[in-house]
């Protein structure tokens, strides 16, 4: 069915709201729109990072897990003690300090495997090169390896064969590349061993080749393209809580996430144990996406960079750990290095760091984030400490800060009343409520002081359940209700700069919390229909908002209808954003004000579904995502026929 027709057969068989008529006014500039108005939120939350766009297939390649062979099995046709070894390295690497030692006694095929599960498996593709490397030491040259992929049965789907020839007390890397035959969701690797000797192994690692941009050991493309297809105007990293630790020792620090990524050190990733319901033994972070990649990250997909970083906090649902103001030396020394190593050129001891790791050129970082979701005067206390030193050497730094875990309530106007009066660039407000909730708040922005403090709405979801319930859904409810109050964010962009969904990927067998924006499994990706909201705004966002009325109102939630306008100036397009929320289609007569010339018809699109409860999956990735149809203006008035639960993007030529 074309969407012209089910356009008509609402016509014929709903009842059919009253009309309204839309005066969108093209020579009315109200605001501008930042290109960071629409973003992206990246935590290694849900297998994010590792196990997600973090491209490595085997887990625990360095055995620093807290167990050390979690993720690996040994079979041994034989048992003989000894075989298999977990040495400490000791001061000779203490960031990555464990090896495994591995003593083959005339060993033949199955006689001797090593085994790795991957993340939930590893997810494998017919006729791609995968390249493995590992790290190793022997003082003779008496062994084979025999890697393989094997699926669930043991049937071998790739291999190669290494083996390894220097000699000596020192580290050597082998590599080797092979091409799979099959594709497997939840395939494994196993290497046994053939031969006499003993040999020492660290980072066994297995890449696919085709990573974004084909960097070796980089991103899964398929995932790096779902956030270039939103087209972010920023991405905000590395989250959220991660950034806070569940106490101190286990925050983010960005200096251990750069250089060679087996010298970063491995830490347990705070999602590991932080919802019961939910427990997931095997996250840690590898920090293989670390500091550098998350620059990089931002520059190949055209958004700004904004980090958060630690504030001397730990979070303060789990040991709210604090550094005394005497201690935060360090932690504020690393936001002025951080910015150095983003900015500095290569005579600067951190630029230089950048420019080794390749990447001599600026990162041309202009906003910082001091803590998540932090709050009480502690929170302000700190700020203080680290917005005084960073303004002093770095005036033109834009510095964003947290008003804390709700949009209201006493700790939410403490924070409130704290920030504006420090003056503080940006405030990052977060909303994880029910559809209700931002159906009601379209207006929020509306009486908000226009002055120089910004609002970034960092995280927000709609919750189809209740806070970070294991039973949200990213149904077509959660998308339509955020439409239309991102009408409300568009509006305001005087005072919204800046707003990003949260959580950004979730693996649907290693995720801990949802709703999330983009689901994967170990070979493919999808967005909710969420996600789809998120690029209808971003794609179709215009450059200055005009105002659209009704009654000489904003539209915001009159007989169910949400709206905003803004004019496209590099292509003299105004675009109208329009959101149904009754189970009723509705008429709208939209007229324009300000401009004798319009062209003749007007690209719409259109999502929609009667079934507020539809969502998304791997076998129906598109099921709410938009389409578009053309529409004819008449008379010089484009007349609309908004389905029942839709969101509408129009756009029209001006000057034809
Ligand atoms: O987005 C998930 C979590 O929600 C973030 O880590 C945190 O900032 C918020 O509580």
């Amino acid at each position: 069915m074309t969407w012209t027709n089910i356009l008509l057969g609402c016509l014929l068989c709903c009842s059919v709201k009253a009309q309204h008529t839309l005066t969108v006014a093209v020579n009315e500039p109200k605001a501008t729109i930042q290109p960071t108005m629409w973003g992206v939120f990246f935590e290694d939350i849900n297998f994010g990072a590792d196990g997600g766009i973090y491209a490595e297939l085997v887990k625990n390649r360095s055995f620093e897990f807290t167990k050390p062979l979690m993720g690996w099995t040994v079979k041994q046709r034989k048992f003989r003690e000894g075989t298999i070894l977990i040495m400490n390295k000791g001061r000779e690497n203490i960031n990555n300090p464990r090896f495994l030692r591995i003593k083959a006694d005339h060993a033949q095929a199955g006689d001797l495997i090593l085994s790795n599960e991957g993340f939930r498996g590893m997810g494998i593709k017919a006729g791609l090169r995968y390249d493995f490397s590992m790290m190793y030491r022997q003082e003779s040259a008496n062994l084979k390896l025999h890697v393989q992929l094997v699926d669930s049965t043991g049937r071998v789907i790739g291999e190669t064969v290494i083996t390894p020839s220097e000699t000596g007390s020192g580290w050597h890397k082998a590599k080797a590349s092979f091409t799979a035959s099959e594709t497997i969701l939840k395939a494994k690797l196993n290497i046994w061993f053939e031969g006499n000797g003993v040999i020492d192994l660290d980072m066994i690692s297995l890449f696919p080749s085709d990573t974004w941009k084909q960097r070796p050991g980089g991103l899964r493309a398929d995932m790096v393209q779902c956030l270039a297809d939103l087209k972010p105007g920023f991405i905000r990293f590395p989250g959220g809580c991660i950034v806070e630790g569940t106490d101190l020792s286990n925050r983010y620090q960005w200096k251990k996430t750069i250089g060679p990524v087996e010298e970063r050190p491995l830490m347990m990733n705070r999602w590991n144990i932080e919802f019961a319901h939910r427990l997931t033994p095997d996250y840690f972070q590898s920090f293989g996406l670390g500091f550098f990649e998350y620059f990089q990250l931002a520059e190949d997909i055209g958004a700004e960079p904004l980090p958060i970083l630690n504030c001397g906090m730990a979070c303060q649902y789990n040991s709210a750990e604090l550094a005394s103001l005497a201690d935060l030396d360090p932690y504020v020394q690393d936001a002025l290095d951080l910015i150095e190593f983003a900015n500095g050129d290569a005579a600067t001891t951190w630029g230089k760091v950048r420019a080794e790791m390749g990447h001599p050129a600026p990162f041309h970082l202009k906003m910082l984030g001091v803590g998540n979701e932090n709050w009480g005067p502690q929170y302000i206390e700190r700020l203080q400490v680290f917005r005084a030193a960073i303004k002093s050497k770095y005036p033109d730094i834009k510095i964003v800060a947290s008003s804390g875990t709700d949009p209201d309530g006493e700790r939410f106007n403490l924070l409130n009343d704290s920030l504006r009066a420090m003056q503080i660039d940006l405030i990052d407000e977060h909303y994880y409520r029910k559809p209700d909730w931002f159906l009601a708040n379209a207006k929020r922005y509306d009486n908000y002081p226009r002055n120089a403090i910004k609002i970034f709405a960092g995280e927000y979801a709609a919750q189809s359940d209740r806070g970070a319930s294991p039973n949200n859904k990213n149904n077509w409810l959660t998308g339509l209700s955020e439409a239309a109050f991102m009408t409300g964010l568009e509006r305001n962009a005087d005072v919204v700069t800046m707003s990003s969904y949260a959580p950004l990927f979730a693996h649907t067998d290693g995720w801990q919390w949802a709703p999330d924006l983009i689901w994967v499994n170990n070979l493919q990706s999808f967005g909710t229909p969420d996600y789809y909201v998120q690029q209808m705004f971003s794609v179709n966002r215009g450059n200055t908002v005009v105002p659209v009325t009704m009654n000489g109102n904003a539209v915001a939630g009159q007989d169910s209808l949400y709206a905003t306008a803004a004019i496209d100036s590099s292509n003299n397009e105004v675009i109208i954003k329009l959101v149904n929320v009754s189970g009723r289609p509705g008429r709208q007569n939209i007229v324009f004000h300000g401009t004798k010339k319009l062209a003749k018809t007007a690209r719409m699109l259109v999502m929609q579904s009667d079934d507020l409860n539809a969502v998304n999956s791997f076998d129906e990735p598109e099921k709410i995502a938009p389409r578009e149809v053309k529409v004819n203006m008449m008379q010089k008035q484009l007349p609309v026929l908004l389905p029942p639960y839709s969101f509408v993007v129009i756009r029209i030529k001006l000057g034809e």
